[in-house]
């Protein structure tokens, strides 16, 4: 039986267990001397680090500026990034950068548009590999420009951007030779993406052609949007959990499950059955920095409250400060 403390290898890097923080933007936080990123942002992940999760996903950050080093790719911003880095390898984790590429019409955009986005796309990966992340994960999903793409039902380019799915994911499988030959050898590569573009089946397309192409770790949330569909009895998380589980049966790379996974029972239940390789924590890492060691020792987590019923009503998502689970410092 697969338990939670049993590391596992991804590209070579082993990670030393099976939980992983969802990569969520503090965004009251503020940087130092006007960068975007300062000791909020460190303090932050390194609690995570020193709380014994087995890989940080850091937050969404954009692309754009990474091919002329400006925006969150100045060397301010890289300095606190390195301080980061260190910080939670310090304490034995595993940690990479989500990257993001915007809310844009993807159907409005020139063929140099998109040439351009693909320049920031690769930089940003080979820079994130330079400042020392572990690997990179690629934003598919929530709606957002790159899940845009892969979406059979909202992609209506008619040139080589669109149709077939080995089309919809050539934004990113294009790039890949490239970034291998100017990243090193155990540099992961990971895409996060949804099960329903609209239909399973598309999405299970979609994983099989990026797996193909050579991306290292599949992390399952929403295309364009949350899964509704029912789930079978017994099954102890949500459909959203459930699609990690669907797209993991037909792949054979590593696949993170997330979305309101909330308790030592439930991480439990996805990793000892094997349903996933990884349960990813997003809210519940919010309250309870030390979730990770929580749930291996078989202590109580310090649950999210779960404000007003949805995601969008975190308060994370405005001040931070007003989050009824956080632990006053
Ligand atoms: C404040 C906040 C910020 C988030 N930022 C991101 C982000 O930058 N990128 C992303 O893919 N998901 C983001 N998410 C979604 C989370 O990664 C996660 O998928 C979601 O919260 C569901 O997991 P949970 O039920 O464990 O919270 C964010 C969520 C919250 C609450």
């Amino acid at each position: 039986m697969t338990k939670i403390t049993d590391s596992i290898a991804v590209r070579g890097n082993f990670i030393k267990n099976r939980i992983v923080m969802a990569p969520m933007l503090p965004f009251s936080f503020h940087g130092d001397d006007g960068a975007f990123y300062g000791k909020q942002h460190i303090e932050h992940y390194t609690d995570r680090a020193k709380g014994g999760t087995g890989l940080i996903i850091m937050q969404g950050t954009r692309v754009s500026g990474a091919a002329d080093s400006t925006n969150l790719w100045s060397g301010e911003n890289i300095a606190v990034l390195k301080k980061i880095i260190d910080n939670c390898h310090g304490y034995g984790a595993t940690i990479m950068l989500q990257l993001s590429c915007g809310d844009v019409n993807i159907n409005e955009l020139s063929i140099d548009e998109i040439f351009s986005m693909q320049a920031d796309m690769k930089q940003a990966a080979i820079s994130a590999c330079e400042i020392g992340f572990d690997g990179v994960e690629y934003h598919f999903a929530h709606g957002f420009t790159l899940s845009k793409f892969i979406d059979a039902s909202y992609n209506k380019r008619t040139d080589k951007y669109g149709g077939e799915a080995i089309n919809r994911t050539r934004i990113l499988t294009d790039l890949l030779p490239e970034i291998r030959e100017k990243t090193h050898e155990k540099f992961i590569i990971s895409v996060r993406m949804g099960e329903y573009l609209p239909e399973s089946h598309d999405g299970i397309e979609v994983a099989k052609i990026f797996e193909k192409a050579g991306i290292d770790l599949l992390h399952i949330s929403f295309g364009m949007n949350p899964p509704t569909h029912a789930i079978p009895e017994g099954f102890k998380c949500s459909p959203m959990t459930y699609s990690g589980c669907k797209i993991k049966k037909e792949v054979n790379i590593p696949v993170i499950a997330v979305n309101e996974i909330k308790t030592e029972e439930q991480v439990k239940f996805l990793i000892e059955n094997d349903y996933v390789d990884f349960a990813a924590i997003g809210r519940g890492m919010f309250t309870d920095s030390e979730f990770a060691n929580h749930v291996i020792n078989g202590q109580a987590v310090r649950k999210c409250f779960g404000c007003g019923g949805s995601i969008e009503k975190c308060r994370w998502f405005t001040d931070h400060t007003l989050c009824p689970g956080r632990k006053a410092k």
